[in-house]
């Protein structure tokens, strides 16, 4: 009988699709090297979370034939150790575009209006911070998409009604009804919203960092739900603290879970959010749902939905 190790709970739509496959569940108790190693000895599937996997975690399974990533971005699967060693590896691209657009798009609009710094002041007895500390309408504004991919493209229509300019760079990407297309240098230079909806890949990590922050207005606020990595994080500090750019949104980091001594978090100008841009009850559901049918259909010998290294 195949074994699929499970670190995290799942829906149980998800774990129902394995009972009805005859696929044993290993309920893990954690996402560390040492535990999954330790508990997926014998496992022929993994469904992970963003948590690094690599090829001596691989090689501690030597009945893998499946890693199944809870997400769409698997940058810290070592995909060359799982092709490697005939080890497929699928995501759930499909499942999420509508809940990340849509953190995106609420993050856009709370850092604009100070939500969270507004919030606290009452908890703080400050109703009078306000004052202080108004905030920016997004009507009228011009919002860039860096990275026109799946998410990008849901951003942009989600954004069609609030009566915005939207450009996009990306060189894989064209032009579409509501949005135009432009270099990447005037995407820093023209937005008053940076988003960030990129992968991160070699030639994307660490690619934004001072040089784009001081293209940016002093006005405009960088939003990121796709990956730290792409951003060098000290030097958007830098910028933050230095207000080359109005503020910040992110709810991806460098390193995560985000260190109490992370300098971000003495900013007055961000809003900091744990990682949950697809952090919803109803996209849960279906990334388990099409991870799960994803790891029966390689176990079976079928052709899955998404496969990163076919
Ligand atoms: C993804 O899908 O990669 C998200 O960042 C959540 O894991």
């Amino acid at each position: 009988m195949s074994k699929v190790l499970l670190p995290d709970t799942i829906p149980s739509e998800g774990e129902q699709i394995f009972n009805a496959a005859g696929i044993e569940i290993i309920h893990g108790t954690g996402r560390s090297a040492e535990k999954m190693m330790q508990e997926g000895s014998d496992a022929s599937a993994v469904l992970i979370g963003t948590q690094n996997f690599d090829a001596q975690i691989m090689d501690s399974m030597p009945n893998l034939k499946v890693i199944a990533r809870n997400g769409v971005g698997y940058d810290a699967v070592d995909i060359d150790a799982a092709t490697a060693r005939n080890i497929k590896v699928v995501n759930t691209p499909f499942a999420l575009n509508d809940s990340v657009a849509e953190t995106a798009i609420t993050e856009l609009l709370a850092i604009s209006k100070n939500i969270f710094w507004d919030t606290k002041s009452i908890y703080d007895g400050q109703w009078n911070y306000k004052k202080t500390h108004p905030g920016n309408d997004v009507f009228g504004k011009t919002v860039g998409i860096l990275g026109f991919g799946r998410i990008g493209h849901v951003v942009a229509e989600k954004l069609a009604g609030f009566n915005v300019k939207i450009i996009a760079h990306d060189p894989f990407a064209k032009a579409t009804e509501n949005v135009e297309m432009v270099s990447r240098e005037e995407l820093f230079v023209m937005s008053d919203y940076v988003l960030v909806h990129l992968p991160a890949i070699d030639s994307t990590k660490h690619s934004i960092g001072m040089a784009e922050f001081k293209k940016m207005k002093e006005t405009a606020y960088f939003i990121n739900m796709a990956r730290g990595v792409i951003v060098v994080e000290p030097e958007l500090v830098q910028a933050l603290q230095q207000h080359e750019i109005a503020g910040a949104a992110l709810d991806v980091f460098e390193e995560e879970p985000l260190s109490m001594d992370n300098p971000l978090l003495e900013l007055d100008n961000v809003l900091l959010t744990p990682h949950i841009a697809s952090n919803t009850i109803e996209t849960k559901r279906k990334m388990a749902i099409d991870a799960a049918n994803d790891i029966v259909a390689i176990l079976n010998g079928d052709l899955a939905k998404s496969v990163v290294n076919p």
